[in-house]
This record gives structure tokens, sequence and C-alpha cells, in this order.
């Protein structure tokens, strides 16, 4: 891995454009106008931040989300900061841009009284868990999510 020149920031009002872009590359499915909106949201939220990763260049390549939980699965402190989104634009993977988003997510985290940083992966997501592995985190329970409609 050859590390990259990146400079990661708390994301703010005049980062909704590049926020939404790669959150439209992560999620295709969604409407562009939702990330617009989150962004705006999360620009001003307590207890909830976005971060953003730039190159050189001034390019933003990754994005990550933390919240506070009340809760989160194998962790024993409240709150716990939870990884509720993360993504680097598949041709600046590998060169520690992720790393960087959850080294600025993690300072965040502290200075909010946390002591545990937990996150989640799909089921089979490899390359999502081996990541996160490299980067720490030690796999604590596998779930189902089941839905009821009422
Ligand atoms: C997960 C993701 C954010 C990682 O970003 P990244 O910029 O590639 O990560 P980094 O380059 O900082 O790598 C961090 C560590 O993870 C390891 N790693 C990253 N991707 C890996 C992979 N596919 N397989 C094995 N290890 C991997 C790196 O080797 C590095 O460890 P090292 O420093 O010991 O070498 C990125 O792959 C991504 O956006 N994936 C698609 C979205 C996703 O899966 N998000 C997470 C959902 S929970």
């Amino acid at each position: 891995m050859t590390d990259v020149a990146v400079h990661v920031h708390r994301l703010g009002p005049g980062d909704a454009e590049a926020w939404a872009s790669l959150r439209c590359e992560l999620w295709p499915a969604r409407p562009r106008a939702d990330f617009l909106h989150e962004a705006r949201v999360l620009a001003t939220a307590e207890g909830h931040a976005g971060f953003v990763a730039t190159l050189a260049d001034r390019s933003a390549v990754g994005i990550c989300e933390v919240a506070l939980r009340a809760h989160a699965e194998g962790c024993t402190t409240s709150p716990v900061a939870f990884l509720e989104g993360w993504f680097v634009r598949a041709d600046c993977r590998r060169l520690g841009v992720g790393r960087a988003l959850l080294a600025a997510a993690i300072t965040w985290a502290r200075s909010r009284g946390c002591r545990e940083f937990a996150s989640d992966t799909a089921l089979g997501d490899e390359p999502a868990l081996l990541a996160h592995l490299a980067l720490g985190f030690q796999e604590v329970a596998r779930v189902v999510c089941l839905r009821l409609p009422i």
C-alpha cells in the first residue's frame, strides 16, 4: 500500500455537493436530493458527524459518518460511537484514505467521551470486514435482521 497525502475535515455546509456525489456512488438507487438534505442536517447535528477526505488537488475522495448510540453489540460503554457510513472512491482505495477518515472519526468520538467505537458490515462483505480488522476492530457478533410489516 502507498499512502497518499490526504486531508480530512468535518463536514460543513460547503460540502453538501461532494457528500451527495460520493453517497450516490455508494447507493446509486437513492435520489441525490436525499443526500444533499442529509449533508445539511449532518453539518449542524449534535451527537452525529460527517467527515470528508480530500487529496492535494482538493478533490473529495471519501466520506464517513459517525453517530453516538446508547448501545452497540459487543460494547460495554455508553454512549458508544458507531460508524454509520464509510466510503472511499473505488479508484482511491488501499491508499490510506479510509484509515485517515476513521482516525478523524475516532478523535471526534473521544472528544465526546466515548471509549469504544463500533461498526457493522453486511454478511459476506469480505473486503469491508478485512478493512475493519486491519484497522483494529474485533468481530463480536453476526446477526440476522428481520422485518414484519404491521
Ligand atoms: C472500506 C473502505 C472505506 C476502506 O477504504 P480504503 O481507503 O481502501 O482503506 P485504507 O487504504 O485506509 O486501508 C485501511 C486498512 O484496511 C486494509 N484494507 C482495505 N481494503 C482492504 C481489502 N479489500 N482487503 C484487505 N484489506 C483491506 C488496508 O490494507 C489497510 O491496512 P494496512 O494499513 O494494514 O495495510 C473502502 O474499501 C470502501 O469504500 N469500500 C466500499 C464501501 C464499504 O464497504 N464501506 C464499509 C461498509 S461497512
